[in-house]
């Protein structure tokens, strides 16, 4: 006999089945977004379609106004233009006359330098001018888009023009979003955090690591919490090891000045990929408020032990990539990449092994890898579960078994699977491993918000929960210091290479091989 509250969460799916409206609290009070770095990258590609795409949405609140700030004299209009084209480049949806001429009109920049006093009094002014002109404050938005080295100028300067202070009148007033990377290490963290916290108090700091606002990122929650079947399975007895991917098929372009200063273990698995591993995890949060899921996280980080870093039983290994194919074209090693030093020993690849020691997870390894210019950009969770016992199904080669994976495909083809042994149909009993998918784009359509969209949201209505919180990021830095210092100490020694296009180095592979595992193809 169904359960009626079961019927009746069946009915409103079935009514909606999109789920694409938002509930009421999402709309955000009167607000300027104030950029630093507002002629920079990041901008262009990512934060000028996400708030378009939040206007063409209508989450814009009425009185919505957009300062960009830099070093170069820029007249509004021609800012203006810039935020038109970029838009025009990178939005993921048409930039329509109605939607622009209205955020076309509230868009303006403040030229100045970032380590001026004065900048930041003609910046304040300018939003008293706009509070003036509408008859009310707006909640200010920081957004600190710019390299690392102005962050502590910016916030200095934040903190004595008063801007910083504006919450003081009003809880929530004033925000700051701060743009990765948050520190290179655990001492310049600390530092930063201390920075922060001298000028803002933590609830108006907004740290970003974009992968969370991704789509099959915040699903992972869902996934794990709103189903029944996963939480028995999910801990020692059942799951085998876990492998975390994040794959990139670029190469470090550009970015040499930036790539040679970070490597991968500080680019993308300090944050990126150590996300990733917390909320697969961490314990069931109390409920679904922000502290709630950043305990938890912080819990998960504080359980990882140490990592080995040297002898047959290190937990790490680093390489950079060699001339190879992609995409059927030569490309070059990493070395011989625009503005790369001769002797560098930065790596373009790295995988770690952890170990959690808590009560969920002892004795199960987790293994995570990222890399650029590998076979192709994936990012995936891979839960490999036990074998079944062999009784009923073995001693034959009519038996072609697998253990049961459950995969997470956070990107590009987003989605989950399942594998699964099944009967082959026929007139004998012989088994074949086969793939249950879900995909998105099947369900859901494909057109959904990037990640910057739900994040600038998430921020304007004080929603800090897809953020990271100060104790959080100290807690990563904590574990990949060692190993940052200790990479630092033997120069090139250990680093291995890997072909353009391959899934990464031989030394990886022997992080797993100790347990008898192999890397997936993902
Ligand atoms: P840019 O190098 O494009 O710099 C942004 C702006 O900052 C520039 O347009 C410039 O503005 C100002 N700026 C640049 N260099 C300096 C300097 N040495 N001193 C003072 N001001 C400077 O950076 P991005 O836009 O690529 O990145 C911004 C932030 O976002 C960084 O912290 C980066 O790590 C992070 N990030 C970027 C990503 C990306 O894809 N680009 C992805 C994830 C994070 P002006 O001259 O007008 O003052
Ligand atoms: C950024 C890194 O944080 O993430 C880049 O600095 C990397 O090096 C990028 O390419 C990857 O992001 P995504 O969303 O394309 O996986």
């Amino acid at each position: 006999m169904p359960i009626a509250g079961q019927d009746k969460r069946m009915a409103d799916t079935e009514r909606h089945p999109f789920l694409h409206g938002l509930s009421k609290h999402r709309g955000a009070p009167p607000t300027v977004v104030v950029i630093f770095g507002a002629s920079g990258d990041l901008c262009a590609r990512k934060l000028m379609p996400a708030i378009y795409n939040l206007g063409v949405d209508g989450l814009l609140p009425a009185d919505f106004y957009l300062l960009g700030f830099g070093r170069k004299e820029i007249p509004d209009e021609e800012f203006r233009a810039h935020t038109a084209a970029a838009i025009k480049e990178f939005s993921r949806r048409e930039l329509t006359e109605d939607v622009w001429s209205r955020l076309k009109a509230r868009t303006f920049y403040v030229s100045g330098g970032y380590d001026e006093p004065a900048a930041f009094d003609r910046l304040a002014a300018r939003i008293a001018g706009l509070e003036k002109g509408i008859g009310q404050e707006l909640q200010t938005l920081f957004y600190i888009s710019t390299p690392p080295s102005v962050f502590a100028p910016i916030l200095a300067n934040l903190g004595t023009s008063g801007l910083a202070a504006r919450y003081v009148r009003k809880p929530n007033q004033s925000k700051v979003i701060i743009e990765k990377p948050f520190g290179r290490d655990l001492p310049s963290a600390r530092a930063l955090n201390h920075q922060m916290t001298s000028v803002f108090e933590e609830p108006q700091v907004y740290r970003i690591d974009h992968y969370l606002g991704k789509e099959t990122v915040q699903d992972l929650l869902v996934q794990r919490f709103a189903n029944a079947i996963f939480e028995p399975l999910w801990n020692r007895n059942y799951v085998d090891h876990v492998q975390i991917t994040v794959a990139e098929e670029v190469g470090v372009g550009t970015r040499a000045g930036y790539y040679e200063q970070s490597g991968c273990l500080r680019d993308m698995i300090q944050n990126h990929a150590m996300q990733l591993l917390a909320l697969t995890a961490m314990e069931a949060p109390v409920n679904l408020s922000a502290e709630s899921i950043r305990d938890e996280k912080v819990k998960l980080l504080k359980a990882i032990q140490p990592f080995k870093l040297e002898g047959p039983n290190a937990d790490l290994a680093r390489a950079q990539y060699s001339e190879g194919f992609i995409g059927g074209q030569p490309a070059s090693g990493y070395m011989q990449e625009k503005d790369i030093s001769p002797t560098s020993s930065t790596e373009s690849y790295a995988a770690l092994r952890f170990n959690i020691n808590n009560w969920r997870w002892h004795g199960v390894p987790f293994y995570l890898r990222s890399g650029k210019r590998m076979a192709r950009r994936v990012s995936e969770i891979a839960i490999r579960f036990k074998g079944a016992p062999g009784a009923l199904f073995a001693g034959s080669d009519k038996f072609a078994l697998a253990n049961n994976t459950l995969a997470f495909q956070i990107q590009p083809d987003e989605g989950m699977s399942l594998v699964l042994n099944a009967k082959i149909p026929g007139l004998e009993t012989r088994t074949q491993p086969v793939k249950m998918n879900f995909k998105y784009s099947t369900t859901f359509g494909s057109n959904t918000a990037e990640a910057y969209e739900r994040l600038v949201l998430d921020a304007m209505v004080g929603d800090s929960t897809l953020f990271i919180r100060g104790d959080e990021t100290e807690s990563s830095w904590a574990l990949v210091t060692p190993i940052l210092e200790y990479w630092k100490s033997k120069g090139r020694d250990g680093l291995d290479d890997y072909p353009v296009g391959s899934w990464g180095p031989k030394n990886s592979d022997a992080l797993l091989v100790a347990n008898g595992h192999v890397w997936r193809e993902p």
